[in-house]
Order: structure tokens, then C-alpha cells, then sequence
């Protein structure tokens, strides 16, 4: 089964075919960072308008690549060839920016009634954790604890089988992603900060600077809506932005975007460093929590643009038995893995979306 995977939630335009939910015959992402680099972070209005130029072009390219047909003469006659081959169509649903996720299933609406093709509206972080499926040799084994771990998420999530998922943890304020990204704003650091913090770190002392975890509690023990698995990092965050001004001497009423002019290179690294120690002992630790909480686990799964730091891949490899981790070019945002996805939504008996009324009912949870 061919499906056409695409997925546009936040600065990525990205379209994919995938054979049977393993095999990626494409993959194309057109990436905005080089636009937001500039910005220091996403502005959702420009991310929209990129999505909206890049669209067609991207879609077309993963088709022809999936599909050559070199035979053929022209790449008019190829993608209606490729069209041909393809069963079904996936797009990224929900979360993301609004304007984002707008241009993508819009364009997927309209292709599936062009095409005739059923339409899968599949959940962004459903999609991170079939990041797992792709090309990897052996599969993930349920059930299974899925770490996500992404800008706008962070979440242990427990799959007893495929297209079955139970949050057991989530953040109550910051993703994790997020928190990487706005340290290295205050460190001076270019976007996207997860990437930028882990160079810088390379040079850096991990122990120099002590951060506090954070210890949750429930407002009230009965509460199902908190778990002792639940994450914080707004508080992390905090606690860098305090430590950084300390080491420069200045009062909290300091402009924190200036900070970064005060801090020498070794400083920088330093926090980086320390930071990103203890962001990802966070998780770890929760994951462990997980672990006891769920003794008949049989796979530990990271998923989300967050899985590609070098620590936390060390850390849970040396923590966990039966670790999966995407490939470094499927840990963030991607189509192949919306493909993926939507292949065991299929197997799983679910129904395709009617095209004509996506978007009209918001989804909030996974299904
Ligand atoms: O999954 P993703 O691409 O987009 C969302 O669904 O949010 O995740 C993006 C997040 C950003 O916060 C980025 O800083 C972070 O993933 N990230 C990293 C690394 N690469 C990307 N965080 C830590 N270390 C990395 N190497
Ligand atoms: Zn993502």
C-alpha cells in the first residue's frame, strides 16, 4: 500500500510516500529555518505563507522521486502515473499552528476529491512515534513507553498495541523542546536552540552550574488529571535565566535578551552544558518512574524533534534495554512518518476522514 504523506505543523513543508508504513520511497522537507534563524524563533503568519509557496512543489518532487518513470516524457505524464500508484493520502491534522496546519490539510482536501483518494488526518505526535517504524530493522514491541519529545510536547505515552495510546505523563507548562529553545535565546545561541545548545555543550563543563529538578506534586491527590509521571520545565528555565544573571552580576530587572553580550564563550558552554545535563536527567528519570510503574514494558520508543540530542540518546541507551530512536533525519517534523502513521490507523480498521468537513470538528486528544 502507497500512501502520501504530508505534514506542514510548524516550519517544515514536507511530503512523503511510504510503502506499507515501512519503506520510504521519499521523503522531501523544505525547511524555514534559514528564515526564522534571523527571527530567533517561528512567526506563525510567515511559516503560513512559506507553506503556502512551497506546498505543490514539494508534493510534486516526493512523487516523482517515489515514483521516476523514466520512461515516461514529461513530468506531466509522470506524476498522473504516480498518482495511479497511490492508495491513500495522510496529513499532520493536528497540533501545530493553526495558518501551518491549515495549508497542509486544505492542499490534502483538495487532492483527496481530486484524486479520489481516501484521506487519513492523523495526530502529530501519533506520527513521531511511528518515526520508529521507518526502515528500522527490528520493530518496537508493545507494550511500549513512547518518550515525546518535541517543541511544542513532552509526554510518556504507553501503547499496548498499534493506534492505542495512553498519555501517563505529560508537562503541566513548558516542552522540553521549548525550554532548549528559549535557554539559547537567553545564552545567545541561534535558532533552533536544541541543536545550538548541544554544539555549544560539547565544549563545556556539565557539572559547573547546579539546577534544581522539579518536584511535582498534585493539588489534589485525587485528581486524575495529574500524575506523579507529569514533567515541568517552565522552572528550569527560570533557573538558568537567575543563574546567568548572577554570573554577570546584574538584578533580575536586567533585560535578560542583553545578558548574552555579558557572558564569556567558556560561560556559554558552560550552561549549556549544565543545562542540557540536567534537562535530559529529567527525563530520563520520569522514564524510570515509567518503567516501575509498568514492570511488562518491552520497548522504550523516543520520539519528536528532541530525540536527536546526542545525551539523551546516550542516556536512555545506557538506562533502558530495547531502546528505539529515529534516524536523525525522521526525529523531527517529517512526512514519511504521517505516512507511517496513517499505514497502522489503516491496519487498525480506522475509517478515512470525509474531505469535505476536516477541519470543522477540532480534534483535542489522540485518536
Ligand atoms: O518535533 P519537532 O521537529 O517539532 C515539533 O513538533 O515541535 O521538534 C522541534 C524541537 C525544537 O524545540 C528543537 O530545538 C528541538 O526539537 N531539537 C533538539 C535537537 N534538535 C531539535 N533539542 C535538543 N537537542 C537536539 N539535538
Ligand atoms: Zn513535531
Amino acid at each position: 500500500m502507497y500512501i502520501l504523506g504530508i505534514e506542514t505543523s510548524c516550519d517544515e513543508t514536507a511530503a512523503a510516500v511510504v510503502k506499507d508504513g515501512r519503506e520510504i520511497l521519499s521523503n522531501v522537507v523544505v525547511s524555514q529555518i534559514d528564515i526564522f534563524k534571523e527571527y530567533g524563533g517561528v512567526i506563525p503568519e510567515i511559516a503560513a505563507r512559506s507553506h503556502l509557496e512551497a506546498m505543490l512543489p514539494v508534493v510534486n518532487k516526493a512523487l516523482l522521486d517515489a515514483f521516476p518513470n523514466e520512461d515516461l516524457s514529461d513530468d506531466r505524464a509522470r506524476l498522473t502515473a504516480a498518482w495511479d500508484k497511490i492508495d491513500s493520502i495522510a496529513v499532520t491534522h493536528t497540533p501545530g499552528l493553526l495558518g501551518s496546519l491549515l495549508i497542509g490539510t486544505l492542499t490534502a482536501r483538495t487532492l483527496a476529491i481530486l484524486h479520489k483518494k481516501p484521506l487519513y488526518a492523523v495526530h502529530h505526535l501519533k506520527s513521531h512515534i511511528y518515526a520508529n517504524w521507518l526502515k528500522s530493522e527490528n520493530l518496537p514491541e508493545f507494550p511500549l513507553l513512547a518518550l515525546v519529545v518535541s517543541g511544542g510536547h513532552t509526554q510518556i505515552i504507553r501503547m499496548e498495541k498499534h493506534n492505542q495510546f495512553e498519555i501517563i505523563g505529560t508537562t503541566r507548562d513548558d516542552a522540553v523542546g521549548e525550554c532548549f529553545d528559549k535557554v539559547a535565546k537567553i545564552l545567545g545561541l541561534p535558532y533552533p536552540g536544541g541543536p545550538s545548545i548541544s554544539k555549544a555543550a560539547k565544549n563545556g563543563d556539565p557539572n559547573k552550574y547546579k539546577f534544581p529538578h522539579p518536584r511535582l506534586t498534585s493539588p489534589n491527590r485525587t485528581d486524575h488529571r495529574y500524575s506523579d509521571l507529569d514533567f515541568s520545565f517552565s522552572g528550569l528555565k527560570t533557573a538558568v535565566l537567575r543563574e546567568v544573571q548572577q554570573a554577570v552580576g546584574k538584578p533580575i530587572s536586567f533585560p535578560s535578551h542583553e545578558l548574552k553580550n555579558l557572558l564569556t564563550e567558556q560561560q556559554i558552554n558552560d550552561f549549556a552544558a549544565s543545562f542540557e545535563n540536567i534537562a535530559t536527567d529529567i527525563l530520563i528519570e520520569n522514564l524510570k518512574k515509567a518503567l516501575e510503574k509498568y514492570p511488562d514494558t518491552k520497548s522504550i520508543c523516543l520520539a519528536g524533534g528532541v530525540s536527536a540530542n546526542e545525551l539523551l540518546k546516550e542516556k536512555t541507551k545506557n538506562h533502558f534495554q530495547n531502546v528505539f530512536i529515529p534516524e536523525l533525519n525522521l526525529s523531527g517534523d517529517n512526512a514519511a512518518m504521517v505516512a507511517a502513521a496513517a499505514y497502522y490507523e489503516i491496519e487498525s480498521g480506522v475509517v478515512p476522514t470525509d474531505p469535505y468537513t476536516l477541519n470543522i470538528y477540532p480534534r483535542k486528544t489522540i485518536s
